[in-house]
């Protein structure tokens, strides 16, 4: 266990958290094994949302260590400006097979903000490459979240995260979640000519687990086609089984044009995110270089051999260790449990969520209490207002799912109590 005494928590600046607080209780994780963690005082938690929706085959696996360690020996790096490598190749071909044959091309990236701030710009170089170049507006949804950088931030919708930050690029507008009719009527108000795409998240997060009615994508698919919009899913945590199904996409039985990925495409063992890009946009992007339509943009560490060697071998488990099944299986155990948690505390309002992506939702906004009362109890769980989300290793257990319920139940009348 390392000495606490010789770590100065204030010396890293913590996402989102205010530091002075943070360092009074920090969290400082040192090791886990399976759905546990272990800060560096020794206590141990379950890790009920996955790092962060991120950790989906759980901590600790030693052959992800071994692969990571081949591929540093082998090749660390390769410049993405000049060069690709087999790994990222590989893993291309692999995600291409998980998903239907109008996917054919990857585009690596080293997080989830990145791989949105691709799909922006892809959409709208795709519209000025196609004969339309005054399509550049993207559409999103209040609620919504794809990450902190320029145009993924713009297109987030979390007014107190985001009103730092003023002013954002023009050209995003934000309509409520509610039907496709919505997103419509937003597309005709501003004019379809300059409307370039819809980013939507499958299943909105930060919105309080949002699942939409099965008719949602559907409508919004044939919305986009009808008035030539481009459809980005942003499945940076709702990809890699975390709905009981590889991709949300699949469950809903509609496929964007653009799919970004993320968090568990490599389980948190590499630093890793990517966009599928349907042949429809990728074929924008193929021709002469005198023609000068390839993709402008690109980062260092997008498609690093390490992260994709990572990346592959731990899709490669995802897939065939019937994980995605198992996510199915347990999250609706867990979802019963918390439902009939539900049942014996009124403080509960509802439980949302899909797969091992779920939500607890309460009539007051004792959110954050409960995370920390949680936390307290050894679990850790994603706080927000009047709800907390959890979202556990997609290995998680029946066994496992009562341990969570069980310290949830504990954990409110705590809270409750102040
Ligand atoms: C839905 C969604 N999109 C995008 C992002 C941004 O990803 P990253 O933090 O890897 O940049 C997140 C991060 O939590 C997310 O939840």
């Amino acid at each position: 266990m390392t000495d606490q005494k010789t770590l100065d928590t204030a010396k890293v600046m913590v996402d989102f958290n205010q530091m002075k607080s943070f360092g009074q209780d920090p969290l400082v994780l040192e090791r886990g094994v399976g759905v546990r963690v272990w800060d560096v005082f020794g206590k141990e938690y379950i890790d009920g949302l996955s790092g962060v929706f991120t950790v989906n085959l759980g901590h600790g696996m030693s052959q992800f260590a071994d692969v990571a360690a081949e591929q540093m020996r082998t090749l660390s790096f390769s410049a993405p400006t000049m060069s690709t490598n087999p790994p990222a190749i590989k893993l291309a071909e692999y995600l291409c097979s998980l998903v239907p044959d109008q996917f054919n091309t990857v585009k690596f990236a080293s997080g989830g903000s990145e791989a949105n701030e691709f799909a922006i710009k892809m959409a709208r170089q795709y519209h000025a490459q196609t004969g339309n170049p005054r399509k550049y507006k993207v559409i999103s949804r209040w609620g919504s979240y794809h990450g902190s950088t320029g145009f993924a931030g713009a297109a987030s919708a979390q007014p107190e995260w985001k009103s730092k930050y003023d002013p954002y690029p023009e050209g995003f507008i934000h309509v409520p979640r509610r039907t496709p009719e919505d997103i419509e009527e937003a597309i005709v108000g501003e004019n379809a000519e300059s409307i370039a795409a819809v980013i939507a998240e499958p299943v909105m997060l930060s919105a309080g687990v949002r699942v939409p009615d099965p008719d949602y994508f559907p409508k919004l698919r044939e919305i986009c086609d009808r008035h030539n919009v481009l459809l980005i899913f942003d499945e940076i945590i709702t990809g890699f089984g975390r709905t009981g199904h590889i991709f949300a996409a699949e469950m809903f039985g509609v496929w964007p044009d653009i799919l970004s990925c993320g968090k568990g495409i490599s389980g948190g063992y590499a630093p890793l995110a990517a966009i599928l890009i349907a042949d429809k946009v990728a074929n924008a992007f193929w021709g002469d270089p005198a023609q000068g339509i390839q993709f402008l943009s690109g980062h260092t560490y997008g498609g690093n051999p390490v992260s994709c060697a990572v990346g592959e071998a731990v899709v490669r488990y995802l897939v065939e260790n019937d994980v995605v099944g198992n996510a199915q299986r347990v999250g609706n155990y867990l979802a019963d449990g918390l439902r009939d948690l539900g049942e014996r505390q009124p403080a509960i309002s509802e439980v949302r969520g899909v797969g091992m992506m779920r939500c607890l939702a309460f009539h007051e906004p004792i959110g954050r209490a409960v995370y920390s009362a949680c936390r307290r109890n050894g679990l850790l769980t994603r706080p927000a207002h009047d709800w907390i989300g959890v979202a556990p290793p997609l290995v998680t257990t029946e066994q496992e799912a009562d341990e969570i319920i069980a310290i949830i139940e504990k954990s409110i009348p705590e809270a409750l109590a102040g």
